[in-house]
């Protein structure tokens, strides 16, 4: 029988929040480790979600891709090549294929077209060998993970830590996969309920870019809902399907904000949503300075998580690069600081250890700020 996880955090954390405020008790904004601690492990591995929880992070974050016999598997794409080893297996030579996915064209191999019996004879490898070379250690030790085998290891962990560990799953390509007849909402209400994970104090929040699969989520579970934004100008696939012109800035608007309120609990806003890079002279701020998305969506009672901070200077922005090599490390206490500061709900980070040690930073200063 599947062990229990309890709750990591309400549904609405606005509404705690300002109950919170008023009995002088803080609520901390939460740190995801994104696809578990991926700075550090190739991602979506097990070891990646363990070393993610062990490291201090308050939630899990992962993503689901579905197999010709309907199993939800952990990976973030349907296309395996980038993230296991299934260029180097002959016996897949001639599986090999190209599509068009969510409008992108792709080539590679594709879940759809394997069975749990054959993603199981794949190894996880490291998504970026030349960026995190040390991660490539390892490199082949591991298959690909089940959400059910997540699932179970999360509970596991929550117990032998003594606290609870959040899930946060993202649906991707649901459309794609629904086009196949691989429905992915079945078989993710059925595996939660099975784990028990499916009542109102469930840790477990579901996410999508796509809209119209989160509003079928909203009205058939009793989970908290989190609409993802991508960058600005793109679009959610589901709503280019239909000719909905809208972008993910149009989502970000008080109306869309308004429009997601209808039935989501929160947004999962791409960073430079709230923190525009060279700030937002549309509205005449400068760089550094925070959109209106945070008020906007928290007027609302709307939560903002914010992805995905990583501490490589690739991803980071000029303020907080530390000399020119882009894989050395920076300054991302200082860019979780910043969006500390800007009022998000959530940090989603490939490096929840200096998330972590971050968000401690940040609440020591704020304590020392108001006993002097
Ligand atoms: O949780 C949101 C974030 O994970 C979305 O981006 O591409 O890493 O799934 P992606
Ligand atoms: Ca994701």
């Amino acid at each position: 029988m599947a062990q229990t996880l309890s709750p990591v955090r309400p549904v609405r954390t606005i509404a705690s929040r300002t109950q919170a405020a008023a009995t002088s008790l803080v609520t901390l904004p939460t740190v995801v480790a994104h696809r578990g601690a991926s700075g550090h492990r190739p991602e979506h591995t097990l070891d990646a979600f363990r070393t993610a929880i062990r490291m201090g992070a308050d939630e899990i974050e992962l993503d689901l891709v579905i197999t010709s016999d309907r199993v939800l598997l952990v990976r973030h794409e349907n296309e395996l090549s980038r993230s296991t080893d299934v260029a180097h297996h002959p016996r897949f030579a001639r599986r090999c294929a190209t599509r068009s996915v969510d409008g992108v064209p792709a080539a590679g191999w594709f879940t759809e077209d394997f069975t749990l019996a054959e993603v199981k004879q794949l190894t996880a490898c490291e998504r970026r060998p030349r960026l995190r070379p040390g991660n490539t250690a390892y490199d082949g030790l591991e298959g690909v993970p089940t959400l059910d085998e997540v699932l179970a290891m999360v509970a596991a962990e929550s117990i032998r830590r003594g606290r609870p560990v959040g899930v946060m799953l993202e649906l991707k390509h649901p459309s794609h996969f629904a086009a196949r007849g691989l429905d992915m909402v079945a078989p993710l209400l059925a595996t939660l309920r099975r784990h028990r994970l499916d009542g109102p104090h469930s840790p477990v929040t579901l996410m999508a870019f796509e809209t119209a699969v989160l509003q079928e989520l909203a009205s058939r579970s009793g989970l908290a809902t989190v609409q993802l934004l991508g960058r600005a100008h793109e679009r959610p696939w589901d709503l280019a399907c239909v000719g909905d012109p809208r972008t993910y800035a149009d989502l970000a608007t008080p109306a869309g904000l308004e429009w997601i309120d209808q039935y989501a609990d929160g947004i999962g806003a791409h960073k430079d949503l709230v923190l525009p890079p060279g700030g937002c002279p549309a509205s005449g701020s400068e760089e550094g300075a925070a959109s209106h998305v945070v008020r906007d969506a928290h007027r609302l009672g709307l939560t903002v998580h914010v992805w995905t901070l990583r501490a490589e200077n690739l991803f980071l922005p000029a303020p907080h690069r530390i000399g020119d090599d882009p894989s050395a490390i920076g300054d991302l206490a200082g860019e979780v600081r910043a969006f500390l500061d800007a009022g998000v709900d959530g940090i989603i980070t490939d490096h929840p250890d200096l998330a972590v040690a971050a968000r401690a930073a940040h609440v020591a200063d704020g304590e020392r700020q108001q006993a002097g």
